[in-house]
């Protein structure tokens, strides 16, 4: 058997008319017995796991529909050297899977504030608003009062549960700020980009409410730093760029004031202090690793800026010293920021490496205790299609031209983007562009600057205890309620009740009928693992 060797010859293959792929999938014994070790392993998912929920984790996808996985998969895939298409993601892995309805109260495709609140505070809203109900307007200053509604993030900490927040966009971008603010503009990151009125009114920015609405969340990691520091303070990493100056208007230093009062608190702002720190000596921790958003992967500084799996290792080292467990909640925040500039490619890594990161957590902790979900806010217009043959490049070219026009295209498109593009008045030729490159833009229907979000729904991938209650087609809103009920934390604890443990169906449960093989210290060691 050497698939390897096939693949090589399929990619050298890719632009004649017979596809070439691995000689075993030509024998349907390949293909049973796969299917029946798959039907093996469904079977014993009838065993629920009922346990609680000491820890959860949430990774967001920021923009990452059901067609970004599935390229993601081809590409994480190709990148190991396989043809792609039967490679299976981290998320792929998990046992149970739903979809989930993204729309915002006023909007049928939604943006990524209105869904955050509505996966993080389990209340659908209106879009461009955080961590405030439908009864609030954006940007209208004086519909913020009554209208805030809590997070998990805050229910896990009512609880005494750790938490923690890790992103690649900025700290304060909509994502992240709907699991601790609540705010009308998603876009009023400092008090400098708010308008003077909503100040005047008493509106505070989110980058404020960050340290000062749950001042002790545990773990925050990503980028921002300049929506920390007062307008003329020039950036730590980039003294002599201008645009990276702190926005605050207000003179605040918000890293200083995070640190007043806490013990064992640090602040880093550079990889090689992230990774020094010994996690067991760090009870609160803010990393900020760039002024704004953090770098693309392909583009990022290796030796200055951590990849999103360092982060979440560290997140998870601190986190886990809580005996009552955690929350954390990863967002993998710039394949939103890769499809709207139209770079395919970007968008791409970027979702790989979000899934080597879940691989990350999966690892780091136990599916007995912890429940892990991964799902999207929203879609894009973002497609791939054109009969491509098995185990082509997932940014090459489809296998034929255009029977209209007689020009090839790109297996990849946008319905609307920057990438539409005419040449003397004619769509362009792509053979005579670099469409491998990191920065191409995937040719679009329509000529936009920003490519849009989609309006389709997006995946749910759920493991560990109570991820079977990801059943189906879900509003969105509902993803934190099973967090929170599987977890004992926020509304529904009915069935959280102490010492009842043996007939709730809930919690640490050793085996029904345990076998006379199975010794006492068997049993115990057992239940101390479900537990
Ligand atoms: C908010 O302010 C606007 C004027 O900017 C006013 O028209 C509106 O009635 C106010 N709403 C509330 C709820 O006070
Ligand atoms: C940035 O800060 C420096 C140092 O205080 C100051 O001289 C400069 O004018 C600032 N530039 C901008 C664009 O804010
Ligand atoms: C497109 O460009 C390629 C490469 O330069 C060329 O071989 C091909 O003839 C062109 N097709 C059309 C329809 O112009
Ligand atoms: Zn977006």
């Amino acid at each position: 058997m050497k698939p390897a060797l096939l693949i090589i010859v399929g990619f050298l293959g890719c632009c004649s008319s017979v596809p070439v792929f691995p000689e075993k999938e030509k024998d349907p014994k390949y293909w049973h017995d796969f299917a029946q070790k798959t039907l093996k392993k469904a079977l014993t998912l009838q065993k629920l796991n009922t346990n609680t929920a000491k820890n959860i984790i949430l990774f967001l996808g920021d923009g990452m529909g059901v067609p970004t996985v599935t390229a993601a998969r081809i590409l994480k895939g190709q990148m190991n050297g396989a043809s792609g298409e039967e490679s299976e993601l981290e998320m792929d892995k998990f046992p149970f899977v739903a979809l989930s309805k993204t729309y915002n109260t006023n909007a049928q495709v939604p943006d990524s504030a209105g869904t955050a609140t509505a996966y993080l505070c389990g209340v659908k809203a209106n879009e461009g608003t955080v961590g405030v109900s439908a009864a609030a307007v954006r940007s209208k200053c004086n519909t913020t009062s009554g209208n805030e509604v809590t997070s998990i993030l805050k229910w896990a900490k009512d609880e005494g549960k750790s938490v923690g927040i890790v992103t690649t966009t900025r700290v304060n971008h909509a994502t992240p700020s709907a699991a601790y603010a609540h705010c009308v503009d998603r876009d009023w990151f400092s008090d400098g980009e708010m308008p003077m009125e909503a100040i005047q009114s008493g509106c505070k920015d989110i980058a404020q409410q960050l340290i000062t609405n749950i001042p002790d969340i545990n773990v925050i990691l990503g980028g921002g730093r300049k929506y920390m520091y007062p307008k003329n303070t020039p950036d730590m990493e980039y003294p002599n760029e201008p645009k990276h100056n702190g926005t605050r208007r207000d003179g605040r230093k918000l890293v200083e004031e995070w640190k007043q009062g806490k013990k064992k608190a640090h602040y880093v702002w550079n990889k090689a202090q992230l990774l020094n720190l010994d996690t067991n000596q760090v009870d609160y921790l803010l990393g900020l690793f760039e002024p704004s958003d953090m770098t693309y992967e392909l583009e990022r500084n290796v030796k200055m800026d951590p990849s999103l799996s360092e982060m979440v290792e560290v997140a998870i080292h601190i986190l886990k010293r809580n005996p009552k467990g955690f929350f954390l909640l990863v967002e993998g925040g710039r394949i939103d920021h890769g499809h709207h500039e139209g770079k395919a490619k970007q968008a791409l890594h970027e979702t790989v490496q979000m899934d080597i990161a879940i691989g990350k957590a999966v690892a780091l902790t136990n599916e007995y205790n912890t429940l892990t979900v991964v799902t999207a806010d929203h879609s894009h217009v973002f497609s791939f299609g054109g009969y491509t043959h098995r185990g082509n490049s997932i940014f090459g070219l489809a296998p034929m031209v255009s029977d209209v026009d007689n020009k090839p295209f790109t297996s990849i498109l946008y319905g609307n983007g920057p990438g539409y593009k005419l040449v003397k008045g004619e769509r362009e030729n792509v053979s005579t562009s670099d469409y491998n490159h990191n920065n191409y833009l995937a040719q679009s229907a329509v000529p936009l600057r920003l490519e849009t979000h989609g309006g389709e729904d997006v995946a749910v991938f759920a493991k560990g205890p109570m991820a079977h209650l990801f059943h189906g087609v879900h509003e969105q809103n509902y993803i934190p309620h099973v967090m929170a009920y599987a977890s004992c934390i926020g509304q529904n604890k009915d069935h959280c009740k102490k010492g009842s443990h043996d007939d709730s169906g809930i919690s640490c449960r050793a085996p029904s009928r345990a076998s006379p093989l199975i010794g006492i210290l068997g049993l115990l060691s057992l239940i101390q693992l479900v537990c």
